[in-house]
């Protein structure tokens, strides 16, 4: 097990074999130097919001693991079917690459990849790139086991940050966006990564985005209302997070949890309403705010894309579609892209 210890914002740390590198974009408990302006900003606007960001704790990482194997969340065993039976054509595609992943969560999917590359004979080579210190951390230390050849450098930090500080590479790289992460992302901040993305990525190099698309709204709405209640579990942590993080007051039992399907964005949009007036204070931000009953704080957006407008949306960023696969049922969708 590698335990990397608490870190400044541009300190590394190696593992004495030279397999595994671990730097940290930012402090351990900072994602950006103006740590929780964003908390500020969304909590004082109408309607309040939060960055999805703030659920990845390690209780979060942890929380999404287990949804992740709910039976009415088909996002991460559909897309992981379209990689079991097209990994190895897009190793074939893309020939030897340097894999970096944005947000990689366990790197359970990305497992098919690189073991599609392992069967090429070609060298592994991953840089993963998550908010998550600690699930990050775990996932590298399995990795290195289970590929012995294979070396890490994980990057702690948003993807904005990595984006930023990405060393140039060797070797052509193959990007990855996978769990339909874009989706949490307003129309604005899509074109506003796919500027970075095509800044960050060289003539040759791979992009690999995963995309939930539209579907049944009785199917979606069912994938984040889960009945064992762990989506709801996720969405009330995301206050337990800043409460310890900000020296806050949130009162968790005073909110529940809802995600609805809004037809007219195309997306989910997950929602904590509270149930009872309170007073927050989150101490280490200087903001304080008053709830009353029913008020809402909206959490996440989860849109639902096209597939043919998603080819068409990213061949105009600058991005070439080479190749899309999708699920038997049409859920789930992936592209390849080259720059
Ligand atoms: C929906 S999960 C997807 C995980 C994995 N890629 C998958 O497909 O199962 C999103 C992941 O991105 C990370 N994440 C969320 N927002 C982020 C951000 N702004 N910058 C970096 N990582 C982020 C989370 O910690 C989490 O591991």
């Amino acid at each position: 097990m590698i335990s990397t210890p608490p870190l400044s914002a541009g300190q590394f740390f190696n593992t004495s074999d030279g397999r595994f590198q671990s730097v940290y974009l930012d402090s351990p408990h900072s994602f950006s130097g103006l740590e929780g302006q964003d908390v500020i900003e969304g909590l004082t606007q109408a309607p309040k919001v939060l960055p999805p960001k703030y659920f990845y704790d390690d209780r979060g990482s942890q929380l999404f693991e287990q949804i992740c194997g709910l039976p009415e969340y088909y996002p991460t065993r559909t897309e992981a079917w379209i990689l079991q039976h097209y990994a190895p054509e897009i190793a074939e595609i893309t020939g030897p690459c340097q894999l970096i992943e944005l947000g990689s969560g366990s790197s359970t999917k990305t497992r098919l990849l690189l073991d599609a590359y392992q069967a090429q004979g070609y060298p592994l080579y991953y840089q993963p790139i998550d908010v998550s210190a600690g699930m990050l951390a775990d996932s590298a230390a399995q990795l290195l086991t289970d590929y012995p050849t294979l070396q890490v450098q994980a990057l702690v930090g948003t993807y904005d940050q990595a984006l930023t500080a990405l060393p140039p590479a060797s070797a052509p790289r193959l990007l990855l966006f996978l769990g339909s992460s874009l989706g949490n992302f307003t129309p604005l901040e899509c074109d506003q990564f796919f500027a970075q993305v095509t800044t960050v990525l060289e003539p040759g190099d791979y992009f690999l985005l995963g995309i939930d698309l539209q579907k049944d709204r009785a199917i979606l709405e069912a994938a984040y209302n889960d009945h064992q209640g762990v989506t709801a579990a996720f969405n009330v942590n995301m206050l337990a997070h800043l409460n310890y993080r900000f020296a806050g007051n949130f009162n968790l039992e005073a909110f529940h949890h809802q995600a609805i399907y809004n037809p007219g964005d195309c997306q989910i949009e997950m929602y904590l309403h509270c149930r009872q007036p309170q007073s927050v204070r989150l101490k280490a931000l200087d903001l304080s705010l008053d709830l009353a009953r029913g008020d809402s704080i909206r959490t996440e957006i989860s849109r639902k894309f096209n597939l043919e407008h998603m080819q068409g949306y990213l061949q105009a960023q600058g991005l070439s579609p080479l190749l899309t696969w999708v699920d038997s049922q049409h859920w789930f969708g992936m592209i390849l892209c080259r720059l």
